[in-house]
């Protein structure tokens, strides 16, 4: 990881000195329109607080992105599965223009018209009796974090300022102080500190560990907050049965069972929820990211009412959650997903590309470690001595080349998580680009990277000495 930043670090101060130089040469009053002035504006003008691949998106319609030259890629990320539904898909278009038409804030001060919709069709949807509306998935990680809080002391009777959250080594929930606290992402937290108190780790998959945990603490343990597919993580899918094995746990002890599907909803995984592949039913369900259908951000806690009203007026809020401009994209984006059959065809076109993937690993059995997925959630994941020196970073700007937008995790993942509505021949792009990338260009990278260059870094939690990033199978 570090040496991808160093040399990202390195490319963007080159693309900046050179951009500056053809910046300066614009004419007065033009705006900057190439790719290479804006992502040399933005390095000089905004925060360095991401390490993007260098495409700039300038248009984009279902799974093709342009980038302002006029040239031609597929999304292979979907903006971290916000856009399952495709970029720009005209029902949701059409939602947002006509609702932005007509009101777009209300503040919940007052009611609007379009929230109380919006929350019957998600909770009869997902059979949930209540949602609180949010914006961010952090902040509706928060949520439900506030609300577990809230009904360990009012149900549970846990002594005042006792709470405790259990959450997983490895899971990401966002970036906010109290979610990076339930985290054990080195970058994420380090530098950070004091992180809130009142939580435990343990191992994502063990199922052990955990009830070792409710047997200990059982009394002040509120909630236990995971993801059931690990996203950012690399894809990682924890054993069979070990989501039944939870929900056993979390009923026994009296604990509420905090699913964060933000990632994994809304059909990405080849089910409307990813706990439905064990058919297991969370007490909290938190969604966000295709909610908002790619074009604002909506998220939402969904749990029963014996939960959910022990918040009560004033304690929680968002002056945007629950707005009518969202309410009606929210709207519009699930029956997207419900009326373009999402779910299965993520969970068919996920097998297609799992073959696909598979036979590339059997060409390249070196190369690759593992290639996973459920659905069109899916990860290649590289053996770090053979990719060594080049980095999963360096992978994903020789499929960029190639016209296939993907994401590197850690240095050794690529995650390839397209819109679900890809079509066939687009998915078939991504894995002949990956082939292409092993067969012609690995080889040459590892020739032309300095000898000397640093090993991968290391994995081992600042926080719980625990070997992130472990495949759980
Ligand atoms: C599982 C999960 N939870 C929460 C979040 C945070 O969502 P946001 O970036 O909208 O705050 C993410 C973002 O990637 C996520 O993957």
């Amino acid at each position: 990881m570090a040496s991808s930043r160093r040399s990202l670090q390195c490319l963007l101060s080159r693309v900046c000195r050179e951009t500056r130089r053809n910046y300066g040469a614009l004419p007065e009053g033009t705006t900057p329109s190439s790719s290479q002035q804006l992502i040399s504006l933005e390095y000089e003008f905004s925060a360095h607080n991401y390490h993007p691949v260098p495409i700039v998106f300038s248009q984009a319609k279902g799974s093709s992105i342009w980038d302002p030259e006029g040239n031609k890629y597929l999304d292979f990320l979907s903006a971290y599965s916000a856009v399952n539904q495709g970029h720009c898909h005209p029902k949701i278009m059409k939602a947002l223009q006509d609702q932005a038409e007509k009101l777009t804030l209300s503040s919940r001060a007052f009611y609007n018209d379009r929230f109380p919709i919006f929350a019957e069709h998600l909770t009869s949807m997902f059979g949930y009796d209540m949602v609180l509306p949010m914006n961010t998935g952090a902040e509706g990680v928060e949520t439900a974090l506030k609300l577990a809080r809230k009904w360990g002391y009012e149900k549970k009777n846990i002594p005042k300022d006792e709470a405790i959250i259990v959450s997983c080594c490895g899971c990401f929930h966002g970036r906010t102080l109290a979610v990076i606290s339930m985290s054990c992402d080195n970058e994420a937290t380090r530098g950070f500190g004091p992180l809130l108190p009142g939580h435990l780790k343990v191992d994502f998959g063990d199922e052990v560990t955990l009830e070792k945990i409710f047997k200990e603490r059982g009394d002040q343990i509120a909630g236990f907050l995971f993801e059931p597919i690990q996203g950012e993580a690399g894809v990682i899918i924890p054993p069979d049965g070990y989501l039944k094995a939870v929900r056993q746990l979390c009923s026994k002890y009296n604990v509420l069972m905090i699913a964060d599907e933000i990632q994994t909803g809304l059909a990405r995984t080849g089910k409307m929820l990813a706990c439905d592949w064990e058919q297991v039913r969370p007490d909290v369900v938190i969604l966000g990211k295709a909610l908002g259908g790619g074009v604002i951000p909506v998220s939402a806690v969904l749990a029963d009412k014996d939960v959910m009203l022990c918040i009560q007026p004033g304690e929680h809020g968002s002056t945007f959650g629950g707005n009518p401009l969202a309410s009606a994209v929210a709207i519009a984006s699930l029956d997207v997903i419900k009326d373009e059959g999402l779910a299965e065809r993520s969970a068919n076109l996920g097998k297609e590309l799992m073959d696909q993937l598979l036979k590339v690993q059997q060409q390249f059995p070196d190369y690759i470690k593992e290639v996973r997925g459920r659905g069109l959630f899916n990860a290649v994941e590289f053996n770090s001595k053979t990719l060594f020196p080049v980095s999963a970073y360096d992978i994903c700007l020789k499929l960029k080349e190639r016209g296939i937008l993907a994401k590197p995790t850690h240095d050794t993942i690529v995650r390839l998580t397209p819109p679900l509505s890809i079509s066939l021949d687009e998915l078939r792009e991504g894995s002949k680009a990956l082939h292409e990338v092993l067969e012609h260009d690995l080889p040459n990278m590892r020739k032309a990277k300095p000898e000397k260059a640093s090993p991968p870094g290391s994995t081992i939690c600042d926080r719980c000495g625990r070997n992130l990033y472990a495949s759980c199978d």
